[in-house]
């Protein structure tokens, strides 16, 4: 075995993404395919790739890319997302992941990108990088023949409008703007995005069936004001029909698009069980239902972690639910956030400063990465360290000004076939 020290990590080159693609399927249960490393050399930011060598074999796999992401009063931030994390079985817990992460977190901070986004795979990975889980998700299970919706009411689900892949890709990317500009951690979908999704451009990863789309266009505007993507298996059992199905996309601008969308998947025809995965916690989408007990939460969990790495920027970046100020002394082992800043912030917009001024909290920067969309309480996660409160009241302060009415929620479409394979 080599030592780790002669691993070489690097950025990526066009002759390495062969091999490079291999060991990102091998980390990622994913078989080898040509036209995997077509559509990997053909993505943005390809100077952004990082591969970890064993002489000429690639052993581990990294990659970010430029992206926005909205912010509570909706402003995007620009940050960067990682992905394609993977260090091979046989050159684990030697530290080759944390050398990748140090060389690309670097580089977002020199590049000027305030925040690094990822979802995470497993959960104790990262934390010790300064990220923290900063949106959850709810993956619901709805028992149809208990959702007590009234197929025969067919003015539930007018303006629906079932529509083949091309008509979808022309309307569905602005009513997803349109979601984004108003919903703290949305990430941006580009052209690209789209064309994989709707299957005019070949994706990384198996071949996917068709889905099923439909659009939902509102009767007053004429104008496209929701999206769904799905996909269902033909199953029966012994003359009654047993089908699942899945929801791959559902995006909603208006409370009526996102109850005609559901109610339409619903009452799918032969339908049994509706999977409906990676929904904020708080969604309202059960309570469209006629129960809503009949949608089951059957996962409950972090989903995209961030960091923050310039504290100044982030903070004010993005709006506040009271006027106050905060001085915040962060610690961040990388350095990237560490200082004693000055926040001062409200529902109009926000200031952040280095201050000399004692602090009301110190806080490690993987909390506040945490609480930074709104999710989570400082009150609640002070019972587990990272935080100290050095002004009473500083804790009630910051669950004031950093939580939000509705819970950030960061919307994904699921793409590969694993989805209805793996529902949980
Ligand atoms: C996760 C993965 C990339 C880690 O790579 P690695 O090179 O072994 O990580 P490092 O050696 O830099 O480990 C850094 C620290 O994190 C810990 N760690 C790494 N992976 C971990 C895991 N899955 N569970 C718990 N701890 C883990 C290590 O123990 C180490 O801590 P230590 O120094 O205190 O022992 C690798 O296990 C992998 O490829 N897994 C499968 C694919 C995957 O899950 N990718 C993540 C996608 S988001």
């Amino acid at each position: 075995m080599t030592d780790s020290a002669v691993i070489d990590i690097r950025p990526v080159a066009g002759d390495d993404l062969p091999a490079w693609t291999r060991a990102w399927g091998n980390g990622y249960l994913r078989p080898y395919a040509e036209s995997n490393v077509d559509a990997i050399r053909s993505s943005a930011d390809r100077d952004r790739f990082i591969g970890a060598f064993d002489k000429d074999r690639c052993v581990g796999t990294y990659r970010s890319s430029a992206q926005e992401l909205t912010v509570p009063g909706g402003s995007f931030l620009p940050v960067s997302a990682i992905s394609r994390v993977s260090v091979a079985g046989t050159h684990r817990r030697r530290g080759l992941l944390t050398k990748m992460v140090e060389m690309d977190l670097r580089g977002a901070f020199e590049r000027g990108e305030p925040v690094a986004v990822l979802d995470a795979a497993q959960y104790p990975i990262y934390g010790r990088f300064g990220f923290g889980p900063s949106t959850a998700m709810a993956w619901f299970e709805i028992d149809v023949h208990r959702a007590r919706l009234d197929p025969r009411r067919t003015n539930d689900t007018s303006g629906v409008l079932v529509v083949d892949p091309r008509e979808y890709l022309k309307a569905a990317p602005e009513v997803y703007e349109r979601l984004r500009a108003v919903q703290p951690g949305a990430l941006r979908r580009d052209e690209r995005w789209w064309q994989e999704a709707t299957g005019q451009h070949p994706g990384p990863g198996p071949d996917r069936p068709e889905p099923f789309f439909a659009l939902y266009m509102d009767p007053d505007t004429g104008e496209a004001d929701g999206l769904l993507c799905f996909s269902a298996e033909e199953r029966w059992g012994a003359m009654l029909p047993q089908s699942p199905l899945w929801v791959r996309d559902l995006v909603a601008v208006s409370p009526r698009a996102e109850a005609a969308l559901l109610r339409y998947a619903v009452t799918v025809d032969w339908v049994t069980t509706v999977h409906l995965p990676y929904r904020a916690p708080d969604t309202l989408l059960p309570l469209w239902l006629g129960d809503p007990r009949a949608a089951r939460i059957s996962a409950l969990s972090d989903y995209m972690w961030l960091r923050i790495l310039d504290t100044p920027r982030a903070l004010s970046a993005r709006t506040y639910g009271i006027e106050a100020s905060l001085v915040l002394e962060v610690a961040d082992a990388a350095g990237y956030a560490a200082g004693t800043w000055l926040l001062e912030g409200g529902p109009d917009g926000a200031s952040c400063t280095r201050t000399t001024r004692g602090p009301d909290l110190r806080i490690d920067v993987r909390i506040l990465s945490s609480l930074y969309l709104g999710d989570d309480s400082a009150t609640r996660l002070a019972a587990l360290g990272g935080t100290e409160e050095v002004r009473p009241g500083a804790l009630a302060r910051v669950d004031a000004m950093f939580r939000t009415g509705r819970r950030p929620w960061s919307p994904r479409a699921v793409l590969g076939t694993r989805y209805q394979a793996g529902a949980p």
